[in-house]
């Protein structure tokens, strides 16, 4: 595997290095940065948006709002097509082209998509590009509703592997290499492995050797890697999936990286996962009109990655461990657990800020009452009856609470976040996911995804 390029690149010489702003660009203050000469489809953003600034256009093609920004107002401002807007319909893919190879250079993949539909879509894709429908899966239970629903399309049966979990804190550790390996050996007919890694509380895993146990099986590994678009870009910092030696993976640019929400990038190697199966299934969800201004801010922040990363994420670096100083791990919050998301977008002084706001947050409620209990999401047993894609077509029926206990879920539950399900499609109902779900819920909790939030009912196959 080539790593080479997925190493941080060397910035080339700026009077701080610590501070990206030494690129500032005063001739374009559009792209501060100066990121463009590196970035095609931001090029061509750019290009596009001063005509339309200039009144030099009138487009007789979608979008609707033609840039004018007297109808609806300043939110269509930017809106660019990729096709037609940032270069010609004919010509525009050769953008994207090299703006997808540019990714794919950085992170040491051969197949690159940018995806306007997050890592749901990036996922939903993976699913339909590896096995036949009936073929198993050996994937983790802690995993986002966006892969169930890809085994729901893709028809794929679900082996459940769980994270380890850390009996201190009730967090979800990582799914063993051995549970892995386990997994494989009894399901030796398993098209591949899925796994979510860092989970959603910032744990990371053996990616390296969860590679390896895949592919002694012969199979590859797929990595949902939503939140850590810049793992990898930092010696201090864990390698990223691809790295690693994950066959796929796929990340949200717009979770950790400065860019449009719902952009996302997929990475594959293709030794073990066709390019044209790869390229057929992404396409099968993707829209055919993708927001040429989210392709754009997903190129941009690949390049600033590229330059910059090093940097940008050597401050963060800096700035956590402040907070690992005043005892702070480092999105979520419930009873137990505090996730701040901090991202490329920030610095040093945010993060201080950040978490003078936390210290005196729990200075104000020191003396409440506080038990390590372990989220249902991260330790709940299922028992999988029917294949997910089985029961989403399934007939279903509503039925109160107290009927719903043995019955099959037609509905995915998640307490929200980390909007893990605690019941999946498929799973037969317990009292214990019932007991864990009523908790969330009295506890403050969202309960997402539910056909009925308040838990009076459920959505079951029908008998
Ligand atoms: C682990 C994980 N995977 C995938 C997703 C979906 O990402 P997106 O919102 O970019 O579609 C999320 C969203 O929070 C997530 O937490």
């Amino acid at each position: 595997m080539n790593t080479s390029t997925s190493q941080p690149q060397d910035p080339g010489g700026p009077t701080d290095p610590e501070d990206p702003r030494d690129h500032q660009n005063p001739e374009n203050p559009q792209d501060p940065l100066g990121l463009a000469a590196d970035a095609p489809l931001l090029a061509g953003w750019l290009d596009w948006m001063r005509r339309a600034q200039a009144g030099q256009l009138s487009p007789m093609t979608t979008p609707g709002h033609k840039q004018r920004l007297d109808l609806v107002g300043a939110v269509v401002a930017g809106d660019a097509p990729l096709y037609g807007a940032l270069d010609s319909i004919k010509h525009a893919n050769h953008l994207l082209d090299d703006a997808q190879a540019r990714a794919a250079a950085l992170w040491g993949a051969d197949w690159c998509r940018f995806s306007v539909a997050g890592s749901t879509h990036g996922n939903q894709a993976l699913c339909l590009a590896i096995g036949q429908p009936g073929q198993e899966v050996i994937i983790t239970r802690t995993l986002h509703r966006s892969l169930l629903l890809g085994l729901v399309m893709a028809g794929l049966m679900p082996v459940w592997v769980r994270p380890e979990i850390d009996p201190r804190s009730g967090l979800p550790a990582a799914v063993a290499v051995q549970t892995v390996r386990d997994a494989l050996a009894a399901h030796p007919d398993a098209c591949g492995v899925i796994l979510g890694d860092p989970s959603y509380v910032g744990t990371t895993g053996d990616l390296a050797g969860h590679a390896q146990a895949a592919h002694d099986a012969g199979v590859p590994l797929i990595v949902d890697a939503a939140w850590a678009a810049y793992l990898g870009y930092h010696p201090d910092l864990p390698r990223h999936a691809i790295a690693a030696g994950a066959d796929a993976m796929v990340t949200s640019a717009h979770k950790t990286l400065p860019a449009y929400t719902q952009g996302a990038l997929v990475l594959a190697r293709t030794e073990r996962l066709d390019a044209a199966r790869l390229t057929r299934a992404f396409d099968a969800t993707h829209t055919t009109s993708p927001a040429g201004s989210i392709m754009a801010s997903i190129d941009a922040a690949r390049a600033l990655l590229a330059r910059d990363g090093q940097r940008l994420c050597a401050r963060l670096l800096d700035g956590e461990a402040d907070l690992i100083a005043v005892g702070m791990p480092v999105e979520m919050g419930d009873r137990d657990t505090v996730v701040p998301i901090v991202t490329m977008a920030d610095d040093e002084k945010r993060i201080a800020a950040f978490t003078e706001e936390l210290i005196s947050s729990i200075e104000r409620h020191r003396g409440q009452s506080r038990r390590p209990a372990a989220t249902a999401a991260w330790t709940v047993r299922p028992q999988t009856v029917l294949a997910p894609r089985e029961a989403f077509f399934a007939r279903n029926e509503t039925v109160a609470v107290a009927a719903a206990i043995g019955r099959i879920s037609a509905e995915l539950v998640a307490p929200y976040p980390p909007g893990v399900p605690v019941l999946a499609l498929g799973e037969l109902i317990t009292a214990e996911a019932l007991a864990a779900l009523r908790e969330v819920a009295a506890d403050g909790g969202r309960i997402a995804y539910a056909a009925d939030p308040t838990l009076d009912t459920f959505q079951v196959v029908a008998g």
